[in-house]
C-alpha cells in the first residue's frame, strides 16, 4: 500500500513521475477537463494541527478528481482524541469509513504510528519537526516550472532550519539532484539539525552554513524563507529572542539576481515584507497554488487509481 509519510521512501524516478503527473494535472485544470479518476473514494482529511493550504488543498484535489471528503479539522478538541483515544484507535476507525487518510499531527512519528494499524493509505501533512512530504513535492514542482531544472542551483534556506519540516523534506529531495550547494541561514539556535548536515557531507554535497541573511542573498537562484515555528518551542522567551530575526526587506532585493525566486511554504508571519509580493521575484502565491496540482497527482498515487 503506498502510504506517503517521508520523502526517503521515493528514489529519483518516482519524484520525477510524480512531478509529471502533477503538470499533467495543471495542464487539466486548465483546460477544464472532467477528472473523475476517484470517483467513490473517500478522502478522510484529519488536522490535529492547523492548516490552511495543505487541508483545504488536499480537500480541493480531491473533489476535483470527484471523489468526496470527510474532515475533521481542529482534531485535538473536537475529535475522540480529547476524550483520550489514541492516534492507532482514531486510525482504525477512519480506514474503516474512507478510502485514504490525510493526516497532520504535531508529534513526530504519529503518521508512523498510523500506518502500523492502518487498512488504507495513509498520506502525512506533516508530523511535528519530522517531514511534510506533498509540500516539499510542490516546492519542488514550484522550482523545476520556475527555473526549468533542479540542479546546478545555489539554493538559500533562511530561519528557523530546526523545526522546519518543510526544509526537512525537500533538502533530501533535492540532494537527487547534482551541483546544488546550499546556504542554510540562521542563528545559531535554529540551525539545520546534525542528520541532515551529516547526510550532507558524507554524499559530498556543496553547503554552507551562515547566520546573516545579506550573506546569502546575491548568489542565490532560490531564497526560500521559513516561519519561526513558535509551537515548537519550549519557552515563550527563547521564541521571543529569535522570532524577529531575518525580516527579507524590499531594499534587499536589488542584492538578489534578476532570475532569482522567492519561496515560502506560508503562513508568513515576519519574515517577508509584503511589499516584495509585487516583485515578479515572488513566487510564494505561485508556489501555494502549485500544491492543488501536486495533491491531484498525490492522491492517485496513493490510491493506485
Ligand atoms: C508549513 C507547515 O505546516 O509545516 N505550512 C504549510 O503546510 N504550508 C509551514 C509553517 O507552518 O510554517
Amino acid at each position: 500500500m503506498p502510504n506517503i509519510i517521508s520523502v526517503e521512501q521515493f528514489n529519483k524516478n518516482e519524484v520525477e513521475k510524480i512531478l509529471l503527473e502533477a503538470s499533467h494535472m495543471e495542464e487539466k485544470c486548465l483546460s477544464g477537463k472532467n477528472l473523475n479518476i476517484l470517483e467513490n473514494k473517500i478522502v478522510a482529511c484529519i488536522f490535529f494541527e492547523p492548516s490552511t493550504r495543505t487541508r483545504l488543498s488536499f480537500e480541493t484535489a480531491a473533489i476535483k478528481l470527484g471523489a468526496k471528503v470527510i474532515s475533521v479539522e481542529n482534531a485535538q478538541e473536537s475529535s475522540s482524541t480529547f476524550k483520550g483515544e489514541t492516534i492507532e484507535d482514531t486510525t482504525r476507525i477512519l480506514c474503516s469509513y474512507a478510502d485514504i487518510i490525510v493526516m497532520r499531527h504535531p508529534k513526530e512519528g504519529s503518521a508512523e504510528k498510523a500506518v502500523s494499524v492502518a487498512t488504507k493509505p495513509i498520506i502525512n501533512a506533516g508530523d511535528g519537526s519530522n517531514q511534510h512530504p506533498s509540500q516539499a513535492f510542490l516546492d519542488l514542482y514550484t522550482i523545476k516550472k520556475e527555473h526549468g531544472h533542479l540542479d546546478n542551483l545555489n539554493i538559500a534556506f533562511a530561519g528557523d532550519l530546526l523545526h522546519s519540516r518543510t526544509l526537512h523534506s525537500l533538502v533530501p529531495l533535492l540532494m537527487m539532484y547534482p551541483n546544488n550547494t546550499f546556504y542554510f541561514i540562521s542563528p545559531l539556535e535554529l540551525a539545520l539539525p546534525k542528520e541532515y548536515t551529516d547526510e550532507l557531507r558524507g554524499k559530498g554535497v556543496s553547503f554552507k552554513e551562515m547566520n546573516s541573511l545579506k550573506e546569502g542573498l546575491s548568489d542565490a537562484e532560490v531564497l526560500y524563507m521559513t516561519r519561526v515555528q513558535k509551537e515548537r518551542f519550549e519557552k515563550l522567551e527563547d521564541y521571543e529572542k529569535v522570532k524577529d530575526l531575518f525580516l527579507l526587506k524590499v531594499e534587499d532585493l536589488k542584492d538578489m539576481k534578476e532570475k532569482s525566486i522567492i519561496m515560502h511554504p506560508l503562513p508568513r508571519v515576519n519574515e517577508i515584507d509584503p511589499e516584495i509580493d509585487k516583485d515578479p521575484r515572488a513566487a510564494y502565491f505561485r508556489q501555494a497554488q502549485n500544491g492543488l496540482y501536486i495533491r491531484m497527482a498525490l492522491l492517485p498515487y496513493a490510491l493506485e487509481a
